[in-house]
């Protein structure tokens, strides 16, 4: 039986893609935009629909309402954190927060490429058939992982116990989360993670910015950059492969990386409330009513991208990407996201190497929010053989 609504998409097409997203649209419908009883709210899935939402003004940010019913003191706990990052503000105050962080996100750059070079380096090269490992865990999860944990000064050691938690709490905002049991881990490592971070000597709170805020969105920005950017960089290799093929050069990697963001958007739903009520595309959406906002359908929309489900490097008219979102709340983090994928790519290439994904065996770990990998099993291979130039070999 074909799905019905969005969780039961996302349940019944964990690896094959295009049947993923062709049974969105399928379920949006021709205009796109529908009421989901799955998620309980109203879900975009056309390109033009999601566009308009992103840039309705009756639209807001909603604020977290968690279960109670159980270990309800760690539940409040984590939801007053929560309630307390950017993520679920809007207006001045949340303008002024993200003002804070920019110089602080535009810091980091120059640091991936020695971050990179260092996983590109322990990268074995060798036989195929005992090489083969599992790339995800290897090097693109602890590579995002690093990226952002050096830019907010933890340690290694740190960064590594921190780790599970983290994984935990991205599961949450993903829509990864299968059970009670995991619920539970996902609050405890929302607290857990706080109170780690309120722990260091954060002496430089800015101005204006309470501490306990302050640690909020650190925590936030902790966890936003991990599974996003390394999913970003799983679907690059796995897609670049057959770029490589024709013969990849080091000025396209920006583009392999920007398609791989619209190809299988890591980011794929984006959460609203109705602030006053408002008809749009034919449908009149109630105070209170929550919106969803499926940019990654919209990446795939055939009406605003040619040839939508094919990964092609120079896209002729193609519509406007909303992966990072779009307005006051895009995504403050896509410039270090995008580089830092650039830059292990592109260390990579500079190192002659490539990682040569066994596509069969590739396991995804998706949820309504955020897309994930289970695994990445591949193995390091030359690009060309040492003495011969690379364009002799492409
Ligand atoms: C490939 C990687 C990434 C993707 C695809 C991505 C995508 C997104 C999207 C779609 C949003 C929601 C925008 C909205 O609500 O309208 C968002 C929000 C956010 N992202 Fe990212 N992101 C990535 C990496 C990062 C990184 C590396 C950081 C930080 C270092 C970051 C920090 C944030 C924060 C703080 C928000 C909340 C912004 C707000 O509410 O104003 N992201 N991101």
């Amino acid at each position: 039986m074909k799905p019905c609504s969005l969780v039961e998409c996302v349940a019944a097409n964990s690896e094959d893609i295009d049947e993923y997203y062709t049974s969105i649209h399928r379920i949006g419908g021709a205009d796109g935009f529908r009421w989901d009883e799955s998620i309980n709210g109203w879900l975009g899935t056309s390109h033009s629909t999601c566009v308009d939402l992103l840039n309705c003004q009756n639209l807001g940010k909603n604020r977290l309402a968690l279960p109670l019913d159980v270990a309800k003191d760690l539940v409040e706990a984590a939801q007053h954190i929560l309630n307390d990052q950017m993520m679920v503000m809007d207006g001045a105050g949340h303008d002024a927060r993200r003002k804070r962080w920019m110089p602080i996100l535009r810091s980091c750059a120059p640091q991936s490429s020695a971050i990179a070079k260092i996983a590109v380096d322990s990268m074995p090269v060798g036989p195929v058939d005992v090489r083969l490992e599992d790339i995800y865990a290897a090097y693109l999860q602890p590579y995002a992982s690093r990226v952002i944990s050096y830019m907010l000064g933890l340690t290694e050691l740190e960064r590594v116990s921190l780790f599970p938690f983290i994984t935990a709490y991205v599961r949450f905002l993903d829509g990864k989360l299968s059970s009670e049991k995991e619920f539970l881990e996902a609050m405890y490592a929302v607290v857990y993670l706080y109170d780690q971070l309120s722990k260091k000597s954060f002496e430089d709170v800015p101005e204006g910015y309470r501490r306990e805020s302050w640690l909020a969105d650190m925590l936030l920005m902790l966890i936003a950059g991990h599974e996003s950017t390394a999913y970003l960089l799983g679907t690059a290799l796995i897609q670049g492969r057959r770029c490589l093929q024709k013969g990849l050069e080091r000025a396209q990697i920006r583009q392999v990386v920007q398609e791989a963001l619209r190809f299988d958007s890591p980011v794929q739903l984006i959460g609203r409330v109705v602030k006053d009520d408002v008809t749009l595309h034919g449908k009149h959406l109630r105070r209170n009513e929550k919106v969803f906002i499926h940019i990654g359908a919209a990446n795939r929309d055939p009406n605003a991208f040619e040839n939508a489900g094919d990964f092609v490097l120079r896209r002729q008219r193609a519509g406007t990407t909303l992966y990072f979102g779009a307005g006051p709340s895009a995504c403050p983090g896509q410039s270090i996201a995008a580089q830092s994928a650039q830059v292990f790519l592109d260390t990579l290439l500079q190192a002659n190497r490539w990682l040569d994904v066994d596509i069969a065996a590739v396991r995804r770990r998706s949820g309504i929010a955020g897309r994930g990998f289970a695994c990445i099993p591949a193995m390091t291979v030359h690009l060309w053989s040492e003495g011969a130039s690379a364009n002799e070999n492409s």
